[in-house]
């Protein structure tokens, strides 16, 4: 795949609002640094994100939105996380709030938590990329797994150039540090990831705060999961893939990205079922394989 460098202009967003809309991800600056964004609301999308990234397994991912009015349509907003959202957006600030229920979130953005991280950006380029869309964006920083993250358009060319159809360059990033992460969960407020905002300092006028902390980052099935499995057996819900059928089915046509797009909906879907245990048919170790198979393996621990 060819990738284009284009200055942030009226012309580039409209480039890049057409690409989000057909699926595709898209590098974008923010002013913490530059993110890798696709339509939160497509799964497949979004898994495309973890393929152009070459991610070794899900993290839940950061939603972008235009507003607090537009973040609190997706989560649940108790009192202390209005204060730091009134206070701090837009700016470099994300909050792990609950996911609303009516949200039309894909599974994979959330890796299947009942939570979500929400920022509101202000970068220019984010922005008027949100309100051509229309659509919340998932954007993970814009590098290839393993390396750092890019404050600059170059940075994302050498890392993901080949991979991804467009970055919009709009030269260096403001803060060069990607965005501090509070959860406002119930309790206390968390701090998850420091970073540009001094929460602690901002919030110790009011409301408590407890640092670093520590927020389950993985969803478990509460069943029993065996994986490689070739059939069900006794009291299995089977998640097929690709020539293996089962209850239902990742992939059907053994693709990675459908599979993807689909795994936490299907592990949900297996855990509300009537039966007793979850079985997975093998899922290759290649390209996006290997994430899904990495959380496959922590959902069967
Ligand atoms: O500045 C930033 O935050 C950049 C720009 C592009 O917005 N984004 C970024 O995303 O740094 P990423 O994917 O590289 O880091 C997201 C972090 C991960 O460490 C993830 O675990 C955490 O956010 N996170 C997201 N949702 C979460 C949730 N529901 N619970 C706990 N942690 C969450
Ligand atoms: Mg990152």
């Amino acid at each position: 795949m060819e990738t284009r460098v284009l200055p942030f202009t009226d012309e580039t967003v409209a480039e890049a609002a057409r690409l989000i809309l057909v699926g595709e991800s898209v590098a974008v600056p923010t002013e913490t640094v530059y993110g890798l964004a696709a339509d939160a609301t497509n799964a497949e999308a979004v898994a495309r994100i973890y393929k152009a990234k070459g991610r070794p397994g899900f993290n839940p991912l950061i939603v972008h939105v235009p507003d607090l009015v537009a973040a609190q349509s997706i989560g649940q907003f108790e009192d202390s996380a209005l204060t730091l959202a009134e206070r701090h957006w837009p700016g470099p600030l994300t909050l792990v709030v609950p996911l609303r229920d009516d949200a039309r979130i894909a599974s994979i953005v959330t890796a299947g938590l009942p939570t979500i991280g929400l920022r509101v950006p202000a970068h220019p380029a984010m922005q008027a990329l949100l309100i051509a869309t229309g659509r919340p964006l998932a954007a993970p920083s814009a590098n290839s797994s393993g390396s750092i993250s890019p404050t600059r358009a170059e940075h994302v060319m050498k890392s993901l150039g080949g991979r991804i159809p467009l970055i919009i360059d709009d030269g260096a990033t403001e803060r060069g540090l990607e965005s501090t992460i509070v959860a406002a969960t119930g309790g206390p407020l968390r701090l998850l990831r420091p970073g540009p905002i001094d929460v602690k300092a901002a919030f110790d006028a009011g409301g408590r705060i407890e640092a670093p902390g520590q927020l389950a980052s993985h969803y478990a099935p509460t069943k029993p999961l065996r994986l490689n499995a070739s059939s069900a057996a006794a009291e299995e819900f089977l998640i097929g893939f690709g020539d293996i059928g089962g209850d239902a089915s990742l992939s059907p046509s053994g693709n990675l990205v459908e599979a993807a797009a689909s795994l936490f909906d299907l592990l949900h879907q297996a855990d509300a079922s009537g039966k007793r245990r979850i079985a997975v048919a093998p899922v290759p170790e290649t390209d996006l394989g290997a994430a899904i198979n990495d959380r496959l393996r922590r959902a069967a621990a």
